[in-house]
């Protein structure tokens, strides 16, 4: 690479934490630090507990970090280029590259509250860089940002440091939680915006540099700073798109005898279409397509472009719509009368091989249902754990915790015993009922739940393969009429369930009860 020695990453989250890991492993004369303000976070980092569960994230942290003194000295033969601390003006005082990689939800209060995005982090790190970043920093966006961020933190640095040179390049990422370190090893494309000056571009063959270490340079695209920052809000959308339409073609299937999947396979074959994000389910969760498809329709709506805004807005109406229709068909399936009855959550992490409850779609489901006042609501998922649980819960359903009716298992036969439903919320490989030869990746949380934050001798209680998937045999024969089976996912093979004796409610198929 061009004479880069140390790189800073601000935001040791989901996206810093992954990236900085991979570009550590690739980059071994170059030292990758870290930085969060969050030092409980940093912590859980340099400990066998890392904050994030990522398929092969563990084996990579361990062989890429900066340990103790003492560990470093018995295991010198690894490369320990990854730094995690808290120290950001030491580090980014230091950086030939700085990576923003901090959160940018949706805003909450004032103007373009509920659309546009929430700068608040990001500006503040921007605040630390414009005062201890050395000259000739590249400064880069990791973040998803609005369109014209780059421009405004030009104009930032220009104010704040005035006559010091920075270069500022979007790098958006396009990581996908539950196979993070599979997308960062290999890219479709890795995305680099410039500003369109011969220093720009010279900052954006220097970036390049970094990655052409493991990407080939035929994947690497380079563009303008704002086609850049749109690109990444428009790659979300147009997924989430997908995942819209399939879903308003499944709840034609479930009035009709068409069946979902079968309609996606047949689109699916034709090469223009394609078959990726076409399982229709609850609807997509997760930190990332309702808050970019929102800052899409905001910057559309503040061009004065307000047909472009409603368009990509219906996108995120059909997917909340989707959770909704689902909710309200387990009350109807029990004539409106939940009193009484136990029903049974599998999964609450956004999707599978992730511990992650940003915008579960289980939250949502859960919080329509505790309207109806069952008796009891179960909830069971592999890799979650209960306080991530009740903290996501408490933002939709604020009283929560008063009620003793949410339980948190680590079990799912527990979970699952004498409910009179359960509802299969996230697409995790444990809950098929045909789960295949494939050993399914699971995070053992029993271990980890028992296991003090400050363990040091529990590496073995950490991720690992198994191929425990749940016996339905076993949880049919121990639920209680009705007995039914809501899957939110299209995961379960429907007639194989029934010969247990349950009934079966699959999304985007219509259910003869
Ligand atoms: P995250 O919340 O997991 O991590 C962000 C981290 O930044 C937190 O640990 C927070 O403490 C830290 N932080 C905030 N302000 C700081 C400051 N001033 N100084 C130091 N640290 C600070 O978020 P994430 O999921 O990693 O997402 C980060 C960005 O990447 C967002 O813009 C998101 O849209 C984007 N993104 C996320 C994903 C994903 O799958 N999660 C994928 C692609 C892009
Ligand atoms: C997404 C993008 O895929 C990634 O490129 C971007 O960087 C961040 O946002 P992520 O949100 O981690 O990644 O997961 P993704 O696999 O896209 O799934 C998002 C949601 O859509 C999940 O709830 C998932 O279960 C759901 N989904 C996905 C479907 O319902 N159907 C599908 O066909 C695909």
């Amino acid at each position: 690479n061009l004479s880069v020695k140390d790189v800073c990453f601000i935001g040791a989250g989901y996206v810093g934490g992954p990236t900085a890991a991979v570009l550590a492993l690739h980059n071994p004369a170059v030292t990758v630090e870290v930085v969060d303000r969050d030092p409980h976070r940093i912590q859980q980092w340099k400990s066998p507990h890392l904050p994030v569960h990522e398929p092969g994230l563990d084996a990579l942290v361990r062989a890429v970090r900066k340990d103790s003194e003492e560990e470093t000295q018995s295991a010198s033969q690894r490369q320990q280029n990854l730094v995690f601390s808290c120290e950001s003006a030491r580090a980014l005082a230091k950086a030939d590259i700085i990576f923003m990689a901090v959160n940018t939800p949706t805003k909450m209060f004032g103007v373009g509250a509920g659309c546009a995005t929430n700068m608040t982090a990001f500006d503040g790190a921007m605040r630390d860089v414009a005062t201890y970043a050395k000259a000739g920093a590249i400064i880069v966006e990791k973040s998803t940002v609005p369109g014209g961020t780059a421009d405004r933190v030009r104009k930032m640095l220009a104010a704040s440091r005035p006559g010091v040179p920075f270069e500022v390049l979007s790098n958006p990422e396009f990581l996908a939680e539950g196979s993070a370190i599979e997308n960062l090893t290999t890219p479709d494309r890795v995305l680099i915006g410039s500003a369109a000056t011969p220093s720009g571009r010279q900052a954006a063959r220097t970036l390049a540099s970094l990655y052409t270490a493991w990407v080939p340079s035929d994947r690497i695209l380079e563009t303008n700073t704002w086609s850049s920052e749109l690109a990444k809000l428009v790659a979300n959308a147009m997924l989430a798109q997908r995942i819209s339409s399939i879903n308003s073609i499944s709840a034609i299937c479930e009035r009709t005898g068409a069946e979902v999947d079968q309609v996606a396979k047949a689109i699916g074959l034709d090469a223009r279409i394609g078959p990726q994000f076409l399982k229709a389910g609850l609807g997509f969760g997760g930190s990332c397509f309702r808050k970019d498809i929102a800052s899409l329709a905001y910057l559309a709506e503040s061009l004065g472009l307000d047909d472009v805004a409603e368009y990509w807005r219906q996108v995120n109406t059909m997917n909340e719509r989707q959770r909704d229709r689902f909710a309200h068909k387990v009350i109807s399936r029990f004539d409106g009368n939940l009193v009484g009855h136990k029903l049974a959550i599998l999964g609450f992490a956004f999707k599978k091989n992730t511990g992650d409850t940003r915008e579960s779609l289980a939250a949502d489901v859960i919080r329509v249902l505790l309207e109806e006042r069952p008796s009891e609501i179960a909830i069971f998922d592999p890799f979650c754990r209960a306080d991530d649980i009740m903290r996501e819960l408490k933002t939709v359903c604020p009283d929560v915790s008063e009620r003793d009716v949410v339980k948190i298992h680590t079990d799912p036969y527990l979970a699952c015993s004498q409910a009179h439903a359960i509802l299969v919320v996230t697409d995790c490989d444990q809950f098929r009922n045909t789960p295949g030869k494939k050993p399914i990746w699971t995070h053992n949380s029993n271990f980890v739940q028992s296991c003090a934050a400050d363990c040091t001798d529990c590496r073995a209680h950490s991720t690992r393969p198994t191929t425990e998937a749940i016996e339905w045999p076993r949880i049919a024969y121990n639920m209680v009429e009705p007995k039914w089976v809501f899957d939110g996912r299209g995961l379960l093979d429907v007639a194989e369930l029934e010969k247990l004796g349950v009934r079966v409610d699959s999304v985007g198929r219509r259910t003869f009860h």
